[in-house]
């Protein structure tokens, strides 16, 4: 008998649950094969219980639900794991413990469904020898090699309904509304959801802006009679000249978490633009909840594309979605090629053809 293992680590994403249902189903209809579940991330090799068999059963009714049935982490890093011993906070490398324990489950191969951070673990683990298959996950849509991560389109559909609702509102009162949504280096989200929901300003971290040409935009609608505005931000949008805005510090094991772009923002525009401004942080809204019949669909297919290359021997790829076909690259080349929206591409071009501000001009 055959056996894989699969985790999901990293933030969560609509559409992980498809992904996971999917590869049982096509381990255990197509191939009779075994598939373990393996428990919140990485960690799952360390901690006791960290080990699930998945049957059929245990992944019935999971489909149109958010998060992950197997839990994730976002410092389950073995190779640099934080643990405290004798009230001392300590980083550890894990990695060979993690191997060791991998080797004993026998895995014929590991799926690892994540985004960047989480596919560079599984890379490092290849190559001490770990067979591992990389599905690309990830509401900020930034893996390269890929067209769509899933999870992107249900939070593009959230953050859409989000600037439509803050449209009524923004009408009503005669005031500016930011929006602040997530996208760390890339601006898919902000880009597409301003697109779809009739921003008036599109700012993302690929084109720095300037806080002036946002306040001339807003003015020249005024002067046109038109007293609202809406501002779709991604948190990692920043000033020319100077950073992004962060909440809390990273270190070597947690990242910095990114967050008051969009009050720095609506604090400009109240204070030296003069004109009345609200500022709403979508935060973790855009990542809960059911996923759409996209992300249903494309999980399922990175899910079930995954175990056939299991089937067929093929390690050490990803799972990808180019011209609309499921189909896999080479692992390392996805993680050395992030994906970034296209300054010059046409959703950027269509944006400042209608007349959408970039903040850059
Ligand atoms: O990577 C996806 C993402 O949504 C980023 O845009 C955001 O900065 C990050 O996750 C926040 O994750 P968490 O709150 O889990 O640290």
């Amino acid at each position: 008998m055959r056996r894989l293992g699969i985790l999901t680590g990293g933030g969560d994403a609509p559409g992980l649950n498809a992904v996971i249902r999917s590869a049982v189903k096509t381990a255990k209809h197509e191939f009779k094969w075994d598939i373990l579940g393996i428990k919140n991330g990485f960690d799952g090799f360390i901690d006791k219980k960290g080990i699930i068999p998945l049957d059929l059963n245990a992944v019935r009714g999971i489909l149109p639900r958010g998060g992950t049935i197997l839990g994730t982490a976002n410092r389950g890093n073995p190779f640099a794991r934080n643990i405290t011993i004798d009230g001392v906070e300590k980083v550890v490398d894990y990695s060979e413990e993690t191997v060791a324990n991998i080797k004993q489950l026998d895995l014929d191969a590991l799926i690892v469904v994540g985004g960047d951070g989480t596919l560079h673990i599984a890379d490092e683990l290849s190559e001490l020898g770990v067979r591992v298959i990389g599905i690309p996950k990830t509401i900020d849509n930034d893996i390269g090699e890929t067209d769509y991560t899933f999870g992107f389109d249900t939070a593009l559909n959230v953050a859409m309904e989000a600037i439509d609702r803050l449209h009524t509102t923004a009408e009503s009162h005669h005031r500016v509304m930011v929006l602040e949504v997530m996208g760390r280096d890339a601006g898919f989200i902000a880009l597409h959801a301003g697109l779809a929901g009739g921003a008036d300003v599109i700012l993302i971290p690929e084109i720095p802006f300037k806080y002036d040409s946002i306040c001339k935009k807003i003015n020249q609608r005024i002067q046109r009679g038109t007293h609202f505005s809406i501002v779709s931000a991604a948190e990692g949008a920043y000033p020319k000249g100077s950073s992004k805005t962060y909440t809390t510090e990273g270190d070597t094991v947690t990242y910095a978490r990114l967050g008051g772009i969009g009050d720095k923002i609506g604090k400009y525009l109240n204070e030296k633009c003069g004109v009345e401004t609200r500022v709403l942080v979508l935060g973790h809204l855009q990542r809960g909840g059911s996923p759409t019949a996209f992300d249903r669909g494309l999980g399922t297919r990175f899910g079930s594309h995954a175990v056939r290359l299991a089937a067929n021997n093929v390690f050490n790829r990803m799972v990808a979605l180019k011209n609309g076909q499921v189909t896999d690259v080479p692992l390392k080349d996805a993680i050395t090629s992030p994906k970034r929206v296209e300054i010059n591409g046409d959703a950027v071009k269509t944006a400042r053809s209608i007349g959408i501000s970039l903040g850059d001009n």
